[in-house]
């Protein structure tokens, strides 16, 4: 397998770092096994080349290879129920009950391949019933990897993914492939999730603050001061009184932004 220097290693950590906020300082074996036979197919002979090609090109179809071997797209249905519960019990009451506008606005960013924002639609539909129609209840979805989105777009899983869901979401909320092991996710659920790439390290310019961001196990990837800075992006795109939750192993330094500790990793925007 190809071996990369000290001085390209530094190079593509920095270059990774810089423009997509990922730490990879501890990566090298990572860096090493999951890019060697990418660069060798695209011509490359060492590293070495293919680090003067990628932190200077402008084709984004190669950064698209390479942040699609480096990111970690996993993910499932039902991941970490705890944030879901209190999204029905807690999140839900109180934004049917406070938003006149019957908007909900939802943001799952580094949706991966799309279970987390399905998820929380699925929710959505099951808590507001029969008066879905008259909420606009469109959630954004949103990730750096291409891979990730053009599966969560395709909205297809395998059976075996949805052993964790309740019995009958599977019954309203998906169809079975014929001929196949396979679910599509129906087009209902579909047309409520806006898939869009956005890489977190950019400003924040939605149209309208978010009620909830889902920032599930995605800056577990990211040193502290880009952390700081992300949820600092992110309070300032949050609404009075709206949510930040984060994944069960991530933290929020909160002397670096006002959000108010509401349980493990659940955060929320004072009124
Ligand atoms: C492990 S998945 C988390 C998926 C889901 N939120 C969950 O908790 O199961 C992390 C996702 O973050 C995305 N990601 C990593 N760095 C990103 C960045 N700078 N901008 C946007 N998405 C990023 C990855 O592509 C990946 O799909």
């Amino acid at each position: 397998m190809l071996k990369i220097s000290d001085q390209d290693f530094q190079r593509m950590v920095k270059f990774v770092h810089q423009n997509f906020g990922i730490d990879l300082a501890k990566k090298r074996q990572l860096i090493e096994s999951r890019l060697a036979t990418t660069i060798t197919s695209m011509g490359h002979q060492n590293f070495a080349s293919y680090v003067d090609y990628i932190t200077t090109t402008k084709n984004q179809a190669d950064i698209d290879v390479l942040l699609n071997k480096l990111t970690t797209n996993y993910t499932y249905f039902m991941r970490e129920k705890q944030h879901f519960d209190f999204f029905t019990n807690t999140i839900l009451p109180y934004l049917t009950s406070t938003k006149k506008n019957k908007v909900l606005s939802i943001w799952s960013a580094g949706c991966s391949s799309g279970e987390e924002p399905y998820t929380l639609v699925m929710l959505m539909q099951d808590y507001l019933g029969s008066q879905a129609s008259m909420w606009d209840t469109r959630l954004l979805a949103t990730d750096i990897s291409q891979r990730a989105l053009s599966t969560a777009t395709k909205g297809e899983y395998d059976i075996d993914a949805l052993k964790d869901v309740p019995p009958h979401w599977k019954q309203n909320y998906f169809t079975s492939i014929p001929g196949t092991t396979k679910v599509s996710v129906t087009p209902k659920i579909k047309n409520n999730v806006i898939f869009r790439t956005f890489n977190l390290m950019h400003p924040i310019r939605f149209k309208i603050p978010f009620d909830v961001i889902f920032c599930r196990n995605v800056m577990i990837y990211f040193d502290q001061a880009t952390k700081d800075a992300l949820v600092q992006r992110f309070y300032q795109a949050t609404n009075p009184g709206g949510y930040l939750l984060i994944g069960h192993s991530e933290s929020v330094n909160r002397a670096a932004v006002p959000y108010e500790y509401i349980m493990p990793a659940t955060y929320r925007k004072p009124l």
